[in-house]
């Protein structure tokens, strides 16, 4: 029995307190007073005291899963985050989502993103409490979460799972997954046999947490500090570590205050914000699929991410950290390093300091807070980058009138100004049949294109975009090649891949028409993607083989064939949208 005096709220009366705590979004009986009794007539079956269920409500979006090792430090990370929040004076309630893992998503975890934003961003919405701490790591979750938290409003805080530790593999270093990319290279090329494959697959994921490198889940972490989502140092801890249950402790402790302070997330994902998180996407040779992402986060906000924009910072945002797949390091280096406060000490003169962060303080005084630097070797300096200029090139042209892009740092220089004949794959049934074909009529200098592998083309724009060296070409010592498609590449791979090529083939982009034998121009330096193609030859390809747009007769699967958006707008569904765009008069 409850040792706390009766309030008039535990009575039923929720007019003394305002749309707060258990009074907020309470559900509907048609009276109000009687939702609260019965709200808190349920939640003390939990054994709560009337005390408890006064304080502030700070929801914990609890992604967990036994299909989801990313994620696997989940209870460790709840208990300290309960704990930040008990020690600030909150009440922690800990509710499930959905959880996605990239190897544990069928076709392809894109294609869940939205459903889980939609998941978190409802039940944001429909349970109440003051502020959220949003837990997830794996590639597409801290995407999802953050698009879901924005529409939804409220103080919202980002603590990620953190990064795996590295395994060692006959005294090599190896870490998911550019090692695993590696590896299967390596087997594929028949340099292995399938004995040190089996050996190497027990150490690429020393432990639970995401993967090592500067892959899509390393990126968002460094992206979510960048745009003051999360708090300073939050990005890098590793998985396993006591700084990772720290963080979790402070990011609890956190959200009650902002709960206190209605610190909204719409103070904080600002144009400003975006920028930085651009700055830093560049400085981090981070994932290309970085950039759908933050499109799909910015669009909730009302915002569009400009490629153009994005392009002219490259070109003045050198990338600076020396990580796998673009350097040499992991992101346990990178943390020992200093982490994200190392980065952008030295990224500060291209930051927007004036950004509000998580903290209730501006970015830049938060660099202040952190104090100076101390030799390292993981993140360069501005004068000594690992790469002049920032990894990610925007390519246009008459086969990507809306854009494509390439991660150049990790991409073989030789091949960045490159002219060739396509060999085209119509889809991914047709590469699995024909790429390790000895009779694949083939070279080196050829161009491989992808199609029907975007939005809607697969459907979800699956991470197939790393075409696989042709089985023969790869014997012969082959290592990388100008590939094209409209879909998506995992951020640990690397090659010379040109991705996001939009419109995609499946609504009828130029990418369609492309006919193997064609010749193809990529220019890096001129940001030239070009089919060698008359404009009358392709009119004709288009009217004798007009495309007809996939569709599903029921279910999730044909909402999202409805209504997906193409990549330059984050491949968002388009009634999720914000309502207003930055620069543009509202739709
Ligand atoms: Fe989860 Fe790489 S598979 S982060």
């Amino acid at each position: 029995m409850s040792t706390t005096p009766k309030t008039p709220a535990a009575a039923g009366d929720d007019t003394t307190q305002g749309d707060t705590g258990l009074r907020k979004g309470l559900t509907n009986y048609g009276d109000r007073g009687f939702s609260l009794f019965l709200r808190k007539a349920f939640i003390k079956g939990s054994g709560y005291t009337d005390s408890a269920l006064d304080r502030p409500v700070i929801g914990i979006a609890d992604t967990g899963s036994a299909f989801n090792p990313c994620h696997g430090n989940m209870p460790q990370l709840i208990e300290a985050v309960k704990r930040g929040i008990m020690l600030a004076g909150g009440l922690p309630m800990a509710f499930p989502t959905i959880s996605i893992h990239e190897s544990f998503a069928a076709p392809t975890s894109m294609y869940l993103r939205n459903l889980m934003s939609m998941d978190t961003e409802e039940m944001i919405r429909a349970q109440p409490m003051d502020a959220v701490v949003l837990i997830g790591g794996c590639d597409k979750t801290v995407p999802a979460q953050l698009m879901g938290a924005a529409s939804a409003g409220v103080p919202a805080i980002q603590l990620v799972t953190g990064a795996m530790l590295t395994g060692s593999h006959r005294s090599e270093r190896v870490g998911a997954c550019t090692d695993c990319r590696r590896y299967w290279g390596k087997f594929r090329a028949g340099e292995i046999d399938a004995e040190e494959t089996s050996q190497v697959n027990d150490q690429l994921v020393a432990s639970v947490g995401t993967c090592s490198v500067m892959g899509t889940a390393s990126t968002m972490a460094c992206l979510t500090e960048a745009m003051g989502m999360s708090l300073p140092g939050a990005a890098t801890p590793p998985a396993v570590t006591a700084d990772r249950i720290r963080i979790a402790e402070q990011t609890g402790a956190r959200a009650v205050a902002m709960a206190r302070e209605r610190l909204t997330i719409d103070c904080v994902l600002t144009p400003a914000a975006f920028e930085n998180a651009m700055r830093v996407l560049l400085a981090i040779g981070g994932s290309t699929n970085g950039i759908v992402h933050l499109a799909a986060i910015a669009g909730r906000m009302g915002l569009d991410i400009d490629m153009q924009a994005l392009d002219r910072m490259g070109r003045e945002t050198p990338v600076l950290l020396d990580l796998k797949p673009s350097g040499q390091h992991y992101m346990e280096d990178f943390h020992k390093a200093g982490g994200m406060a190392t980065l952008m000490r030295e990224l500060r003169p291209l930051l927007r300091l004036d950004a509000m962060t998580v903290t209730g303080r501006t970015l830049g005084e938060e660099l202040d807070a952190a104090g100076p630097g101390f030799a390292q070797d993981v993140v360069r300096t501005m004068a000594d980058p690992i790469y002049p200029q920032g990894g990610i090139a925007v390519l246009v042209g008459n086969l990507a009138p809306g854009g494509a892009i390439i991660k150049q740092s990790a991409a073989d220089a030789k091949l960045m100004e490159h002219e060739g004949r396509a060999v085209v794959f119509e889809n991914s049934q047709d590469l699995v049949e024909r790429i390790d074909s000895d009779d694949l009529d083939v070279n080196a200098d050829d161009i491989l294109v992808l199609k029907n592998i975007g939005p809607k083309g697969a459907p979800g724009m699956p991470e197939a975009g790393y075409i696989p060296i042709p089985r023969k070409l790869a014997r012969a010592g082959v290592k990388d090649m100008v590939r094209i498609s409209d879909g998506r590449m995992s951020g640990t791979a690397f090659g010379s891949v040109v991705l996001h090529v939009t419109p995609e083939a499946a609504v009828g982009g130029p990418l369609a028409y492309v006919r193997t034998g064609d010749r193809i121009r990529l220019s890096v330096s001129r940001r030239e993607l070009s089919l060698l193609v008359s404009d009358e030859e392709l009119e004709q390809r288009r009217a004798a083989q007009p495309v007809v747009e996939p569709s599903a007769p029921r279910g999730y699967m044909k909402l999202f064939l409805q209504t997906v958006t193409q990549a330059d707008q984050g491949v968002d569904f388009d009634f999720l949208r914000g309502a207003k765009h930055m620069g543009k008069t509202p739709e």
